[in-house]
């Protein structure tokens, strides 16, 4: 599986992509809203061994595949959908990105691709996301790509000394694309 947009190209994972994921992943401004206070290397190396194995999937329920720049390659996040089960009419949308892009528009022009093969190609009814109240960044990312709030979710998770929120956003086939 291969998305292309202006910028960017978002293709599969393979085993020799971890050390990129783990150069971004130990920066304190890309862990903030997440329980790890860091990544030891053989995390890093299962968290992509994860994305590999979606790609042997039959059905194939889960895309998390790596952003990539395409100018020059280089490996600067990841974009995926996940579905719970094959007929499932809605899939989980996540993304990250290497903190040294961030503000470039890289994470919503990748996901903004990866909505599109949602609905389109997997014929989605429904695409969710999930992110932590106070993550003002991935907020503006859902924001820009049409996505509407429909939940806060109070004191979800605890990590980091405190209580977070969550906040739920979503968009439906017939909103996409948005105005
Ligand atoms: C959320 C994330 C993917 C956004 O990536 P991005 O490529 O910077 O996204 P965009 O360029 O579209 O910017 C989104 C917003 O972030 C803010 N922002 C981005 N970079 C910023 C920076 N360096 N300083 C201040 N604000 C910044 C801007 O408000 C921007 O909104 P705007 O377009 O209205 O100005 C990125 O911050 C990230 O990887 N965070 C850590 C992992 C994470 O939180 N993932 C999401 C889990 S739900």
């Amino acid at each position: 599986m291969r998305l292309t947009t202006d910028r960017l190209i978002l293709r599969e994972f393979t085993a020799d992509d971890w050390p990129a994921v783990w150069a971004y992943q130990q920066n304190p401004l890309y862990l903030r809203y997440y329980p790890w206070e860091d990544r030891p290397p053989e995390d890093v190396r299962r968290f992509v061994q994860t994305f590999i194995a979606q790609q042997a999937e039959s059905p194939r329920l889960r895309y998390q595949l790596a952003i990539t720049l395409k100018e020059n390659g280089q490996l600067i996040g990841n974009c995926g959908l996940r579905q719970k089960t094959a007929r499932a009419p809605e899939a989980g949308l996540g993304y990250e990105l290497d903190p040294r892009f961030w503000g470039r528009g890289c994470a919503t022009e990748a996901a903004r691709a990866m909505v599109q093969f949602g609905f389109t190609r997997l014929n989605l009814h429904r695409i969710s996301a999930r992110c932590i109240a106070d993550n003002r960044n991935s907020i503006r990312v859902l924001e820009k790509l049409g996505m509407q709030r429909e939940g806060h979710l109070r004191e979800t998770d605890y990590f980091k000394d405190r209580w977070w929120d969550t906040l739920v956003y979503a968009i439906l086939a017939h909103e996409w694309p948005p105005r």
